[in-house]
């Protein structure tokens, strides 16, 4: 797993919202920092920007949460990537996160990764990096669910196109759920200032993949049966992720978005920056850490 970085892609993870959902877990803490099993759940949607090769990153939360996204993640420079933060005054759509990172983007294509939003699965790397190599378009994410009505749901022709796409229907045309993960190309901006605000006064994410799917540059990867999606938002699938965390870690001695070990498999940093970063770690993870760079080659060569 050797890749050199997807330099034309930027990553953005929106970690803002009001996570109602999961009062009073969010009363004085933001929702994307709470545990999901044993790390803040903003580490599983960094990750999968990492598996897909992108080596900068944006964090928008809310202004009140901020200097805690800062104390948590710092410059990233730990991990071998950049990070830097923005703030979303108030959460007004998933779109505006495009618009909020416009200057910072400096016309490059992105990946807006929702903050509550965990991948994971055999393959993923690949199927990430082989679509940020997309130049042009829109590549959404979809997973066969058993409740479409909770998300924005998608109908697929069998070449990846999208033929429609719909936000939380009630009567849904498919079970291809459309994930928080969204790679477009460098118009996503101008697009994005085209929208309009929905009847719930949001700019709504479905108004951009419809737009991309105008021009016939809609396109959808499926998340096969080998894959887990999460999304974390409310209490039960909050529970039920951190189960899924449990049972991998557990079963197969192998942690799940753990940002140091990714890294290091990356090549991002070297194993005396693993070192240096296990010391004053809690024994189970500093344990593993050490595993990690004490089988060195081992590990590399079977990454
Ligand atoms: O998780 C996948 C689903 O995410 C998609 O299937 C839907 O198409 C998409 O609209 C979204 O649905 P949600 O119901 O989860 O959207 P929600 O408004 O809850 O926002 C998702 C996350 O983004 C949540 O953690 C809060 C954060 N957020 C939301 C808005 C509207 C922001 O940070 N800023 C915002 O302005």
């Amino acid at each position: 797993m050797s890749f050199g970085a997807v330099n034309e892609m930027k990553g953005i993870v929106l970690a803002g919202g009001n996570g109602t959902r999961l009062y009073p877990m969010t009363v004085a803490m933001s929702k994307q920092l709470i545990p999901v099993y044993d790390k803040p759940m903003i580490y599983y949607p960094i990750s999968a920007l990492m598996l897909a090769g992108i080596r900068e990153i944006l964090v928008i939360t809310t202004p009140r949460d901020a200097a805690a996204f800062r104390a948590l993640l710092g410059d990233g420079s730990q991990w071998g990537i950049s990070l830097d933060y923005a703030v979303q005054p108030a959460p007004e759509g998933l779109p505006q996160a495009f618009l909020i990172a416009e200057p910072w983007l400096a016309g490059a294509r992105a990946a807006l990764v929702l903050g509550d939003n965990m991948f994971y699965g055999h393959g993923l790397t690949e199927l990430l990096r082989r679509a940020a190599l997309l130049p042009a378009g829109e590549t959404i994410f979809c997973y066969e669910v058993s409740d479409p009505e909770r998300y924005g749901v998608a109908t697929l022709a069998p070449n990846g196109h999208v033929t429609d796409v719909v936000e939380k229907p009630m009567d849904p045309r498919s079970s291809w759920a459309v994930t928080g993960l969204y790679f477009v190309d460098e118009r996503a901006c101008d697009i994005v200032r085209t929208l309009k605000k929905s009847k719930r006064g949001e700019y709504e994410i479905v108004d951009l993949h419809r737009a991309y799917m105008r021009m016939g540059a809609l396109r959808a990867e499926r998340l096969g049966r080998g894959f887990a999606w999460f999304d974390m938002g409310t209490p039960e699938a909050l529970l039920e992720a951190a189960q899924f965390v449990q049972a991998i870690e557990r079963r197969q001695g192998q942690k799940v978005a753990c940002l140091e070990e990714i890294a290091y498999r990356l090549n991002l940093i070297d194993a005396r920056a693993v070192a240096h970063l296990t010391k004053g770690l809690n024994a189970s993870y500093g344990r593993y850490l050490a595993k990690l760079i004490g089988g060195v080659n081992q590990i590399r060569h079977s990454a």
